[in-house]
């Protein structure tokens, strides 16, 4: 995994098109990064000079250290400095508004929407890590959203709807969750709206984004959330296997006991389900793609759980899916045992 330093912020990456880092940062890149544009236009001598550069940029500039960004790649310990006004996109008018926070303890995600999202924004997740990390939770949230309020011309939004796990939700809180999914009054929380929805989730892994994807997808489906807390969820016609491991860095010998976590919801299964993985770990299951039809939700998850949302079904739908959980043993199941010893022992 590799460090950047983004505007002095570390980020931390397994991507290596700088592209693709700064879009999952919440950067549009004006032209969609076709090369035609000139106008994504970062600072950093450690990066090479290309045609690209001197097509749009003056020697001077290019002396100083200016580069675009779209065709360059992110190396370890890059450090890049550039203007958030230069990457963002045209503002549209927006009938009312919404805020929508999607966070687990790596990613925060924000956007605003109205019938549709207008834009999202996804944050490494430092704050988790802090001392007061209620009050820096809050006043993130709301500052980011006056941002876009300002960007956007709204006043306040109507409702702030959270998808979190338990610990972002309780952090959130300043208090314990039991995940039913509740409305309060913004003002309690001391962010910028009438009212904040948290959704539904489940356990401790199993968070509120994680549910939407559940529901969205047909039986027989496989979702893995490939992220430092892993998550999978077999989801039947009637029930729904649930698994979670968590603290993950994706070592040998944890690869192993994801691959039998995985096995062993799919034993669950006669019919091979369609499989979703979303993350940024998303790679390591790529040995699945072997024996089954895999989709890889990775860059777009934080968008399409927003853009679910606001569905006026979703609650009734979360909490339905939520009873349908069954959570599995992990390592102390003598299954899970024998799915990891296979596993171990399984060089592909
Ligand atoms: S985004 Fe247009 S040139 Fe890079």
């Amino acid at each position: 995994m590799n460090k950047l330093y983004v505007n002095g912020k570390e980020i931390y990456t397994d991507k290596t098109k700088l592209k693709d880092i700064l879009i999952e940062h919440g950067l549009h890149f004006p032209c969609g990064g076709k090369g035609i544009c000139g106008k994504c236009r970062i600072k950093s001598k450690q990066l090479p000079v290309t045609d690209l550069d001197t097509r749009f940029l003056s020697s001077d500039m290019v002396e100083q250290g200016y580069r675009l960004a779209c065709d360059k790649d992110a190396a370890q310990g890059l450090t890049i400095d550039f203007e958030k006004s230069l990457f963002s996109p045209v503002a549209r008018k927006l009938e009312y508004c919404n805020i929508i926070v999607v966070m687990d303890i790596q990613k925060i995600a924000i956007g605003i929407s109205d019938d549709e999202i207008a834009e999202v924004r996804v944050f490494e997740n430092d704050i988790i890590k802090g001392e007061n990390a209620t009050v820096n939770l809050r006043s993130f949230i709301a500052k980011e959203s006056i941002e876009l309020f300002e960007k956007y011309s709204m006043a306040k939004a109507d409702t702030v709807a959270v998808a979190a796990d338990k610990k972002m939700a309780e952090t959130l809180l300043g208090k314990s969750d039991d995940g039913y999914g509740d409305m309060l009054e913004a003002w309690e929380l001391l962010l910028p709206a009438e009212a904040v929805y948290m959704l539904p989730f489940a356990e401790e892994n199993i968070s509120a984004e994680f549910l939407c994807f559940l529901v969205k997808h047909q039986a027989p489906a496989l979702v893995i959330k490939a992220d430092k807390n892993f998550a999978g969820g077999l989801v039947m016609e009637k029930d729904i296997f649930c698994l979670s491991l968590n603290n993950l860095s994706y070592s040998a010998e944890e690869r192993a006991a994801l691959k039998a976590s995985v096995k062993y919801l799919l034993s669950k299964t006669d019919r091979p389900p369609v499989i979703y993985v979303y993350g940024s770990f998303a790679n390591a299951f790529e040995f699945l793609s072997k024996e089954h039809s895999v989709a890889i939700m990775d860059e777009t998850a934080y968008e399409t759980a927003a853009q679910t949302i606001f569905d006026n079904r979703l609650k009734s739908l979360l909490l339905k899916c939520r009873k349908r959980i069954s959570l599995l043993p992990g390592a102390e199941s003598d299954q899970w045992q024998e799915f990891f010893i296979l596993s171990a022992n399984d060089r592909d």
